[in-house]
This record gives structure tokens, C-alpha cells and sequence, in this order.
């Protein structure tokens, strides 16, 4: 059996490098950062968009040709129109699919046209899907850009099984019955062997809405992976939390480039702890919350100043979408704020850095840091809090992590847990993060590195395999859930 996988983009973008010439761009976000190892792993075909035209495509075929030799894998682009690219990608994708699913149906624009774009532009990637896959591989399709993509390959006749995974979180029901095409969005999910989850929350409201929406649906099973029954058809659903390949992120953080660049940012800070932030730009990550949560951290400990530093990185994201410029906007605003209230000579309270790190710096970042606070409003996982931990193979170091991340679940027995909107609850966790004795620190810290080693990326990848193809579906892991704790009585 061999892997095809689908998803929005290829692992990479190509993009113009201002000299006329053509430069391959490294995909940012968790579903690249994932996939990769595994296609490295087992080989197969990736199929996605390499963020260019068809013409631009022709134009920098060269660059495509040496970027696909050095992945190590077969990549099919599918090169979207400048039309297709704004309604489908921008639009139905980013403007409503996006938002709603993390929560935020306010920000939503559920245009028409966007709707007709994604159709059409599923249509496209079955169609090149079908001329790629025989009936024995397996056709896995990645995230939310491409729900509709199953649908067309049963219509194309494709017979290989085919199995989805959702990267983002679905909605509870009262969200996602504002979706003007639930129906159809509903129904394109269930013409999928199996449909993943990232969390047992994700899986529980899409069976909620199966249950709302599909009178003729029959849902059985308990375990992990449940079953519908639909139109004669049995559709398996699981929850398979994504993970890293946490030996890596062990192994660099003995480079010795790593650690060169670790002690001179360390050498830059001396006698100061390291907050580090590191983010996608995106609305759904919190970003300045999380500043005003620092804010908070200064006024209410003022002995801290001069004595912590807020490293974040902000990695460009969709930047042609003018709310994600605003945010950015806002961002940039805060820090000058923060930075002109608290600066003191041979002191800038936050470090802000906008651009995509270049080898050795993220590694370095993650060993430098005192704490990771990770802080998003809502996240399907997080892996840069599962990159923290599996960095940290010297037991040290603290996380700060928004509830509202999957990755709570699987961190919930080392990490700081705290709502992001309640910024005098993160500034007071913040704090007693800082103050973490060694002990402390290395007992939590090494439940989570365990964690994230027992279910690495490759666990992942056999887990989900494992569901699709399997006769019995009793011995899948239960995954844990978090649940905010009850107050005192
Ligand atoms: C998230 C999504 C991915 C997406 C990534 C980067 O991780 O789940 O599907 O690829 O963000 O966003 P972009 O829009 O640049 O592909």
C-alpha cells in the first residue's frame, strides 16, 4: 500500500525573489511540520498546491524540478488562478471554514462565490488525484481546504479507501449550524473511510451534528474510534492527537550549531529568565492577549523588570488577507507600547521578531527559554509546545499553555494551564512558572517530554493507518481529555 497525500499546499511555496528569479519558501504551520517526516518515512506522493499559477509554475519549472529532488518524495502540484486562489484559499477556506471552526463565526464571510470557488477547486485536486492513485493505495487528505475532495473521487469512480484528517478544530454544534452548507460539508466528510480528530472533543461535536443533521445516520462504538452508518456506507470516526518527531527534536538540540547559537542568546540576556513565544500570525493565536498578559506580569511584579525577557516570534502567514494584516498591526502596536512604558537602559522588555526562523535558530530559541508561553484562543494542537518540551532533554524549562490547545490534553501533567482571555490568571501562572525550582521543573518537564515521545509522529501515523485498515476496532487508545479544573468549593 502507498500513501497518497493531499493537502492545501505542498510542503513548500514557490515565490518571486525579487531579482526576476524564482525561490521555494518553506511551508509554515503544524500540518507541514508534521507530514514531513512521514512522507521522508515511507515515501508516496504529496499533491498540493505550490502557491503559484499554472504560467508561474511553467516559468519557474527549474527551481520546482531541484526543490522536488531535495524533499525526497514525489510532489504533484496543482497550480491554482490568481480567482481561484482569492475565493477558494482566501475566501471559503480562510474567511469562513477558518473562523468558524476555531470559534469565531463573527469573522466569517459566507459569500456565495467562495462556496462555488471550493467546490470547483476540490474538484480540481480529485481530478488530479485520480489520474495519480491505483485502487490499493491509500488516499489521505489533509485539513479543511479539501473536505469536499472525497466526494469527487467516489464520483470519478477512484476505489482506493480514503481517509481525512482534520489539522483545526471542529465547532461545537451551535457554531457550525451557522454554516449557510452544513449539510454538504456534513455529508462531503462522510464519504471518507475514516475521519480523524485531533482531539475526543473535535470527534464528539462532529458526531453531535451527524446525530443533529443526518436523521438517517446510526452512530455506534465507544471506544476511540467510533462508527456512522450512512446510505448503506460505515464511516469510521477517531481522535488521533498530531504529534512531532520528538527523537529529532531531541537529537538538535545537541547540534553543536544549535548550542553555539543557544549560548549567545543566552550571553545576550545575562542573569535575565527567557519568556519565549512563538507563533503562526493569526488572530486565532492570541498574540496580544498574550502581551497584555506580559503587560500585567510587569505592573503586578515590578521587581521582575529588568530580570525576564519576552521573546516572540511571529511567522508570516497569509498576509495578502487584510484582518491578518490588522492583527499584525495590532501586535506591532503593542509591543511599541509595552517596549516605551518599560525599557530601561541595558533593558528591552520584549524581543519581536517577524520572519521564518533560519536554521539554527528555532532549536536555540526552545533550549534558551525559561518558559514557552503558549497561548492560542483555540488551536486544533500546537506542536510548538510539543517542539518546546521534546528540546528540553535536559529536564529544565516550563510551559504556560492555553487550555483551548489540543496539545492540553497531552501536556495537562506538566504544563501551566491557563485561559488566555483571563490575562491576570496567565501574568499570575507566568510568575509562579519563573519561579520553578529545578526539582520542579524536572518533574514536570519530563512527564511531558514522555508524553511526547510515547506518541510521536510515527504513532500517529500507525495509528491512523491502523484504524482505516483494520478488521477490529476494539483496541484503539482511549486518548485523555482536559477539562478546566472545578473551582473550590
Ligand atoms: C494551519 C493549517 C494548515 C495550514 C497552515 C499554514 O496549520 O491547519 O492547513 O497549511 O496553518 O497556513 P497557510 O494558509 O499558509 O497554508
Amino acid at each position: 500500500m502507498s500513501l497518497v497525500v493531499l493537502s492545501n499546499r505542498l510542503p513548500f511555496a514557490l515565490a518571486r525573489d525579487g531579482e526576476g528569479g524564482w525561490k521555494v519558501e518553506p511551508g509554515s504551520g503544524g500540518l507541514v511540520t508534521a507530514l514531513r517526516p512521514v512522507l521522508q518515512d515511507r515515501g508516496g506522493r504529496w499533491i498540493g498546491w505550490p502557491g503559484v499559477t499554472r504560467e508561474e509554475l511553467e516559468d519557474a519549472a527549474a527551481v520546482f524540478a531541484d526543490a522536488r529532488q531535495h524533499y525526497g518524495f514525489d510532489l504533484v502540484p496543482v497550480p491554482l488562478s490568481n480567482a481561484e486562489r482569492d475565493d477558494f484559499y482566501h475566501g471559503f477556506s480562510n474567511e469562513v471554514l477558518w473562523p468558524l471552526f476555531h470559534d469565531l463565526p463573527s469573522l466569517c464571510r459566507f459569500r456565495p462565490r467562495y462556496w462555488q470557488a471550493y467546490q470547483a477547486v476540490n474538484r480540481r485536486f480529485a481530478e488530479v488525484t485520480a489520474a495519480e492513485a491505483g485502487a490499493e493505495d491509500f488516499v489521505w487528505i489533509h485539513d479543511y481546504q479539501l473536505i469536499a475532495v472525497a466526494r469527487e473521487l467516489r464520483e470519478l469512480g477512484l476505489r482506493s479507501r480514503i481517509g481525512f484528517f482534520l489539522h483545526i478544530p471542529f465547532p461545537p454544534l451551535d457554531i457550525f449550524l451557522k454554516l449557510p452548507w452544513r449539510f454538504q460539508i456534513l455529508r462531503a466528510l462522510l464519504e471518507h473511510d475514516l475521519i480523524g480528530f485531533q482531539t475526543v472533543g473535535g470527534r464528539r461535536n462532529f458526531l453531535q451534528c451527524v446525530r443533529l443533521l443526518i436523521k438517517s445516520a446510526e452512530i455506534s462504538g465507544k471506544g476511540d474510534v467510533q462508527t456512522v452508518t450512512v446510505d448503506g456506507r460505515t464511516v469510521r470516526v477517531g481522535s488521533f492527537p498530531i504529534s512531532i518527531d520528538a527523537a529529532e527534536f531531541a537529537r538538535r538540540a545537541g547540534d553543536p550549531a544549535v548550542i553555539e547559537k543557544f549560548r549567545s542568546l543566552r550571553a545576550d540576556e545575562p542573569n535575565r529568565r527567557i519568556v519565549l513565544g512563538v507563533d503562526r500570525l493569526d488572530y486565532t493565536k492570541g498574540i496580544p492577549l498574550k502581551l497584555e498578559a506580559f503587560r500585567t506580569l510587569l505592573l503586578r511584579y515590578p521587581e521582575l523588570a529588568g530580570r525576564v525577557t519576552l521573546f516572540q516570534v511571529v511567522l508570516p502567514s497569509r498576509e495578502d488577507i487584510p484582518r491578518y494584516q490588522r492583527q499584525k498591526v495590532d501586535i506591532e502596536r503593542l509591543v511599541g507600547e509595552i517596549n516605551g512604558q518599560f525599557t530601561r537602559s541595558g533593558w528591552v522588555p520584549v524581543h519581536y521578531i517577524y520572519r521564518n526562523l533560519e536554521w539554527p535558530r528555532l532549536p536555540a530559541y526552545y533550549l534558551a527559554a525559561d518558559v514557552a508561553l503558549i497561548t492560542p484562543l483555540k488551536d486544533g494542537m500546537n506542536l510548538v509546545a510539543k517542539e518546546y518540551c521534546a528540546t528540553h532533554v535536559n529536564d529544565d524549562g516550563a510551559l504556560v499553555l492555553s487550555e483551548f490547545a489540543g496539545a492540553a490534553a497531552q501536556l495537562q501533567r506538566g504544563a501551566f494551564l491557563v485561559n488566555p482571555y483571563d490575562t491576570e490568571g496567565v501574568a499570575a501562572s507566568l510568575e509562579r512558572a519563573l519561579r520553578l525550582s529545578p526539582r520542579e521543573q524536572r518533574l514536570r518537564m519530563r512527564r511531558m517530554r514522555q508524553a511526547v515521545s510515547d506518541y510521536d509522529i510515527y504513532r500517529w501515523v500507525d495509528n491512523f493507518l491502523e484504524a482505516a485498515i483494520s478488521r477490529d476496532l476494539h483496541d484503539f487508545p482511549i486518548h485523555e481529555e482536559y477539562f478546566p479544573e472545578a473551582s473550590p468549593r
